[in-house]
């Protein structure tokens, strides 16, 4: 069995002062916790996060990179920028960003190899929409999202998380046989070796539930990973 990881992505959340919440679960955790546990910031604290947790078991990753090295993008962060902060993982193609900024899998691909080069492990966001489920396609959606958005070479460790659109922000959490059917789809597509993490509306009352589903190594938590009291609720049910 896979070691699980537990990752927060704040999203647009998070001042200054949020880093007490950091500071709070590193007391919380202490040095050997159950799980793997990674936080992903908004970029602009991204660096001194991973100051304050440089000698603690929680990592730092970033929420999304640009698939160049370096260049004249505008506003842009590059994946070698964000281990250079000292971030150890990335997400990439999450639907927000599907959705908000048109990206789509053959972007996501790019952008999961631009992370592997710079040494940082990405985590591929794959997922259907509501419409998409009750049309029936939500296997052959995340197979085909899957397909696309792995790197074609692929050195280094990957991660994939199903996201279903519909799962996230709203409460509304995939049942477990939904989502046991979902993982075990993946698993046969991508073989053993490669973490799979289920999101969307993971908090520490179904963690448990969720977490010992058969081929879920992890959670990708939004809205509950804001606040320690929560997100260590969810690492203590891994
Ligand atoms: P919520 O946990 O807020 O539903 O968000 C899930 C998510 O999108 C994590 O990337």
């Amino acid at each position: 069995m896979l070691r699980k990881l537990i990752a927060g992505n704040w999203k647009m959340n998070g001042l200054r002062h949020s880093l007490d919440q950091v500071s709070s679960l590193m007391q919380k955790v202490g040095k050997a916790p159950k799980a793997d546990i990674l936080i992903c910031p908004p970029a602009l604290l991204l660096m001194e996060m991973a100051r304050m947790t440089k000698d603690s078991p929680i990592m730092v990753g970033g929420q999304d990179c640009h698939w160049k090295e370096s260049g004249a993008h505008t506003g842009e962060i590059s994946a070698q920028m964000l281990a250079n902060a000292g971030a150890s993982h990335v997400i990439v193609g999450h639907s927000e960003r599907r959705a908000d900024c048109g990206e789509n899998s053959k972007t996501v691909r790019h952008k999961a190899e631009a992370a592997l080069a710079a040494g940082l492990i990405p985590i591929i966001c794959v997922g259907e929409t509501l419409a998409q489920r009750e049309a029936g396609e939500a296997a052959s959606v995340v197979r085909d999202q899957v397909e696309q958005s792995m790197p074609t070479q692929s050195k280094g460790e990957i991660v994939i998380a199903y996201e279903p659109v519909w799962a996230i922000g709203t409460g509304k959490v995939a049942s477990a046989a939904d989502i046991a059917e979902i993982h075990a789809l993946l698993r046969e597509q991508v073989g053993p070796g490669i973490r799979l993490l289920y999101g969307g509306s993971v908090k520490p009352g179904n963690a448990a539930e969720i977490l010992h589903i058969e081929n879920v190594d992890g959670a990708l938590v939004g809205g509950a990973s804001l606040t320690a009291e929560d997100f260590f609720g969810i690492i203590e049910n891994a």
